[in-house]
């Protein structure tokens, strides 16, 4: 890595010294707290009258729980309480009022609700007892009486049943109509593909599982450590379920230990947590064992029908694609899958369109650039069959259809530097040496093969508040509700300010992580940069304002006859920019005026009508060479280069550990993960992480990231469009096209696990 910064020619700092400026590698500011265990997670908060709860699971997928045997379960020395749906305390029935902020369309599902069973493995019962050990042993010793119902979990029995979602959750955009016509330019075109594609149900499955320590205080305030993208969504959500006023509940999540989307809904423990706090009048905490983290949300299993057409020379006629997901019966999860085959490419012809199956599931929820992960594989792998129907480089197909404006809304990009990145990473990884024919490569027993796609992803800001107090000692404290879940906020917004400030990197400390800190939104969709970050430096420029206003009655006046323009905030000073020998360091501002602290707070609001002219997007081109021997099936993804613009780059390690990552994901797609449901049952089976198959070491080798120039001012005031989803986006098509180029066959399915590879 340290090569590739070097590489990338930025100035490195070491963790936390010295002055820096946006877009340096820093290393975490919190690394150390993580790695001495000093940071405290979720479910490591020890208040002195805890009990722990743990949950029992529903065994069959559809039906009522007609009663409960609890004998021997409360026999249990140690236990003090079993909560079911029908000793709960009350939750709000409403919908309206009960849903997180973002929920899908529908009815959510609500834990001890009612006794009715809605999928394999809901919660049904928590025990509660002064010991875990004692709440693990007597939940093993719950029984209920079942009236089971038959289900039906399997998507590819259903896809007749495909309904288009109705009532769509808002910032959705459903597929636009149709565009020229499709299905008439397809069957004129002289040349053609079509083909299905399917990818398997993924769960997020990160380090840290789903907890909450709910303390009570005396007067019945409670205090919440929750596993959350947002405290304050998960504030909200427990207010709002249990009638609580605001100001009884607070909600902390300081420290996230992965998440990758699962943590955008408050995840079922936390209301089961409260509901026994409020019970028993004490606190509780609720861990999720690794088997519990199969039982809500998930990628959704995906059918997509493709069909591209194009002239001879590669111009694209037609493009049709469809795709069919699953969703629960109680809420309509949708996600953006077939859009980016409207947007990616030139073409006058485009039918798109999207379905839903709704199976007796939990709904799924979204994972790691949602949509685009199943969507953009499917076009791009698409596009590598269209290219050989056509024998014409991909990339050079790719190219003769680059859309310069966005043929889906006929707007300009505010920024779209994937020229560069199919530039930059075809030098890189040696694309121009590839011959075209598969099967052209070896090394020993294993075939070689070279592919490559493209990806996007959307460019969002949402609003967010920030505060910037400077204190007599010269340290500055930043804060917002703001989250990290792992990608390094505390690190890139401590960079902002301390950048915006001129003052050492040591000297700024980033709040986050409180439900009672100045708003944010959910941290998702690649979007906490371009909206915190941005609040950020509004509230570190406000500082500047009011300390130039301080420095003006200075004793002297010496920056008496000088705007607000003619200053500057360096190394812990406010100077001239003319003359830097006039200076005035900040705590000598602060003395003068009689502070012992500054504050400033700001209000990010985006600037819709400017953004609206434009198309926000960042943009990928990956490359990856895969080895297989195909004797075992077995694939090894040897090289992955990947080049994004996604804007400027704040914080480049931290950037750069993120593309890395997200890299390391799409190899786990393209050939590890998939959970997979015995029907009967109506089951996830392989629910733990020795059957449930994650990209491990041996399965990584090089991975080279690069970031392409690129400075939009349209997205967000600090020129970035945000970082991590992307990096994902397009991984498993450039392995699927590498495995294709390698062997001459094509795997329409992932995972492409051996039996896939091998299969004839
Ligand atoms: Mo992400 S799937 O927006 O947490």
């Amino acid at each position: 890595m340290t090569d590739l910064i070097d590489a990338l020619n930025a100035p490195v700092a070491p963790a936390g010294t010295g002055y820096v400026t946006k877009g340096m590698s820093v290393s975490r500011v919190d690394g150390r707290d993580k790695v001495t265990g000093a940071a405290q997670y979720a479910a490591e908060h020890f208040p002195a009258d805890l009990a722990y709860g743990v949950v029992v699971n529903s065994s069959f997928a559809k039906g009522r729980i007609v009663g409960f045997d609890l004998e021997q379960a409360l026999a249990v020395p140690g236990v003090i309480e079993i909560i079911t749906h029908q000793n709960r305390p009350k939750m709000r029935a409403f919908d309206l009022s009960y849903k997180d902020m973002t929920a899908p369309s529908g009815s959510p599902f609500r834990p001890l609700y009612d006794e009715n069973v809605r999928y394999s493995g809901q919660p049904i019962a928590l025990v509660v007892a002064e010991t875990f050990e004692a709440a693990r042993y007597a939940s093993s010793l719950v029984r209920a009486e079942c009236a089971v119902e038959p289900h039906d979990t399997n998507l590819m029995n259903n896809l007749h049943r495909g309904y288009k979602p109705s009532r769509l959750k808002a910032g959705y955009s459903p597929p636009p109509a149709e565009r020229g016509h499709a299905d008439a330019a397809y069957e004129a075109a002289p040349v053609k593909i079509a083909a299905t594609y399917y990818n398997a149900v993924e769960h997020h499955n990160p380090l840290e599982p789903f907890a909450s320590t709910v303390i009570r205080d005396a007067d019945g305030h409670l205090t919440i450590y929750d596993k959350t993208q947002s405290s304050q969504n998960s504030r909200w959500y427990v207010s709002h379920v249990f009638g609580l006023s605001k100001k009884k509940v607070t909600v902390r999540n300081p420290y996230v230990g992965g998440a990758f989307g699962s943590g955008l809904r408050p995840q079922y423990q936390l209301p089961l947590a409260v509901m026994a706090a409020l019970k028993l009048k004490r606190s509780v905490r609720v861990v999720l064992t690794r088997q519990q983290m199969f039982t809500f949300g998930h990628r959704p299993e995906t059918v997509q029908h493709l069909k591209l057409a194009a002239e001879r020379d590669g111009t694209l006629r037609a493009i049709v694609h469809e795709a069919i997901a699953e969703t629960s019966r109680i809420e309509d999860y949708v996600e953006v899958v077939v859009n980016w085959s409207g947007q990616l490419y030139t073409c006058d012809n485009v039918r798109l369109g999207y379905r839903l199956v709704d199976l007796d599931q939990y709904t799924p929820i979204d994972m790691r650039a949602p949509g685009a992960a199943h969507g953009v594989h499917a076009l791009e792998v698409a596009m590598d069959e269209l290219a050989y129907a056509l024998n014409m480089d991909p990339l050079a197909l790719r190219l003769k259809n680059y859309a310069e404006r966005d043929p889906m809304k006929d707007l300009p990009y505010s920024t779209k530097e994937l020229r560069a990145c199919y530039e930059q990473a075809a030098a890189r990884f040696g694309w121009s040496r590839r011959p075209m024919a598969p099967r052209s490569m070896q090394e020993g027993t294993e075939l070689v093969g070279w592919g490559m796609a493209t990806g996007q992803w959307d460019a969002m800001q949402m609003f967010a508040r920030a505060s910037a107090v400077l204190h007599a000692d010269g340290r500055l404290v930043v804060s917002s509700a703001a989250t990290d879940i792992g990608t390094g906020t505390y690190t890139v917004m401590s960079m902002i300010a301390a950048a915006a400030m001129g003052l050492e990197l040591e000297k700024v400390t980033f709040q986050l992580g409180d439900s009672t800190l100045p708003v944010a939104p959910i941290e998702g969709g690649s979007s906490h940069v371009t909206t915190v970050g941005s609040a950020v430096e509004g509230a570190c420029e406000k500082l500047q304002k009011r300390l130039y206003k301080m420095a003006k009655s200075l004793p002297g006046k010496p920056f008496a006859q000088y705007r607000f323009r003619d200053v500057e905030f360096v190394q812990g000073h406010m100077r001239l920019r003319q003359n830097p020998s006039a200076s005035v360091e900040l705590p000598a501002l602060l003395a003068a005026a009689g502070e012992t602290r500054v504050e400033e707070k700001y209000l990010l609001l985006p600037n819709v009508l400017k953004q609206k002219k434009y198309v926000r997007a960042t943009h990928s081109a990956v490359f990856a060479e895969v080895k297989v021997d195909e004797t075992f099936g077995t694939v090894r993804v040897t090289r992955v280069v990947s080049a994004i613009a996604a804007g400027r780059i704040m914080s480049l390690k931290t950037a750069h550990s993120q593309v890395t990552g997200a890299v390391v994901w799409g190899i786990s797609e393209a050939l590890h993960e998939a959970t997979w449901a015995d029907h009967k049952l109506g089951r996830f089976m392989n629910h733990n992480l020795s059957e449930y198959h994650v990209a491990v070491n041996a399965d990584i080798h090089d991975i080279d990231v690069i970031f392409v120039d690129e400075d939009d001012r349209i997205v967000s005031r600090l020129g970035a469009k945000g970082v991590g989803e992307i990096g994902i986006v397009g991984v498993s098509a450039a392995i699927c096209n590498a495995i294709y180029h390698a062997t001459g066959k094509r795997v329409r399915s992932t995972p492409m696990t051996p039996d896939r590879v091998m299969a004839d």
